[in-house]
């Protein structure tokens, strides 16, 4: 493909769709033709905000918007699967909202579906993109730790009771709810990414004061391959706004916490055989990352893909990763159980809640 500009679709006009269809207005080379959700008072405002065909059923809009070069999945998270594979078997490439499916059977329809038709699929993980986190990356990847002892995800925020009156699919555990499934899954993900795979998990989950019936707080550790130990501690039920956003890594030669309100700022980075704190903020440009340039990374990274032939940098079997580690951690809650991953198959094909 030449650099056209690349034509995006978005399916889910609610909060996760505002971001990207902010995103795509700031990026040159990108265009945002169209887009569908069931509800017409969404639909609505989404088309008085920005200035698409607006459509009410999917298959309509796949039908009619032939052009599309991408489809940006951003309904409830029960249905990511479903829609990604609709718009795969209509030749579009698919960018999906996290989490990728809710089971590791769906994840498997849809990549495979991607696969088939020979389109792309990336799954949005913005904090892959992060400067702070990526450095890290290449940290850890360098040797410049030594040996990890432990990393730690702490997510400390605050979803209040108007967040989840919104969106009824955010309280239930079918349907994608919960701290760890809805929230946290970005830090996790950042864990397993940058630890490496996880030979084991061991969590518990309760729901304490939110109206909610999915989890509001979870708690972890996590045993990773290589023998480091991790731990995550999740909340959506923090006084009276959210604190954090924090994950720290320790080893015989570094530690660096990254992390805070914003949560890309570094905090703490402190190395026998790496740059020092001051040029790691200069790389990444800033203490802080501006919020908001996330999704834009993510989008960025799907065009450059399409103009430059190339894979997307967070694919469908990346995105599995984290969903299995999540839905380790539920099935732990719920047998009482530390877990060993990979899941077997039944625990490959449970569905939360179950
Ligand atoms: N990456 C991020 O930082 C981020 C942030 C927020 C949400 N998300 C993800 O984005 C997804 C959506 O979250 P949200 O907070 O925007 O939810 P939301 O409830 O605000 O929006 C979802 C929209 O999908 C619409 N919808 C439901 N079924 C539909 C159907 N069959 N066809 C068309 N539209 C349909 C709903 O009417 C609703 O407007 C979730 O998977 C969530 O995990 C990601």
């Amino acid at each position: 493909m030449t650099a056209a500009a690349v034509k995006f679709g978005i399916v889910g006009c609610g909060h996760a769709a505002r971001r990207h269809a902010e995103a795509i207005a700031s990026l040159p080379g990108a265009v945002l033709p169209a887009a569908c959700d069931i509800d017409p008072g969404v639909l609505e405002s989404f088309t008085q905000l920005y200035p698409v065909r607006g459509y009410r059923d999917f298959g309509e809009l796949l039908e009619k918007e032939k052009d599309l070069d991408v489809v940006i999945i951003c309904t409830p998270s029960g249905l990511h699967a479903e829609m990604g594979i609709m718009a795969a078997c209509r030749g579009k490439n698919v960018l999906v909202e996290k989490p990728l499916a809710l089971t590791m059977a769906d994840a498997d329809r849809l990549i495979h579906a991607c696969e088939k038709e020979g389109v792309r699929l990336s799954v949005v993980l913005p904090n892959r993109f992060r400067p702070a986190w990526r450095l890290l990356k290449l940290a850890v990847e360098g040797g410049k730790f030594g040996r990890l002892s432990h990393a730690t995800a702490t997510v400390r925020w605050n979803r209040d009771h108007a967040y989840y009156g919104r969106s009824a699919w955010r309280s239930k555990k079918d349907e994608g709810g919960g701290v760890l499934m809805n929230q946290a899954i970005h830090s996790i993900d950042v864990l397993r990414w940058i630890m490496g795979r996880v030979d084991s998990v061991f969590a518990q989950t309760a729901t304490r004061y939110r109206p909610i019936e999915a989890e509001d707080v979870g708690l972890a550790v996590l045993r990773f391959a290589d023998g480091a130990l991790g731990l995550i501690e999740a909340a959506s039920t923090v006084y009276p706004r959210s604190l954090e956003e924090t994950i720290a890594f320790f080893g015989e030669r570094g530690t660096a916490v990254i992390g805070g309100t914003g949560a890309g700022g570094i905090k703490t980075w402190a190395f026998n055989d790496f740059i020092d704190r001051e040029q790691a903020i200069r790389v990444c440009s800033g203490p802080d990352e501006p919020s908001g340039q996330g999704h834009r990374a993510v989008l960025l990274d799907m065009m450059n893909a399409l103009w430059h032939d190339r894979r997307p940098a967070v694919e469908g079997r990346e995105g599995k990763k984290s969903l299995e580690v999540v839905l380790g951690l539920y099935h732990s809650t719920q047998t009482r159980r530390p877990v060993s991953l990979p899941l077997n198959l039944d625990e490959r094909y449970a569905r939360r809640g179950e």
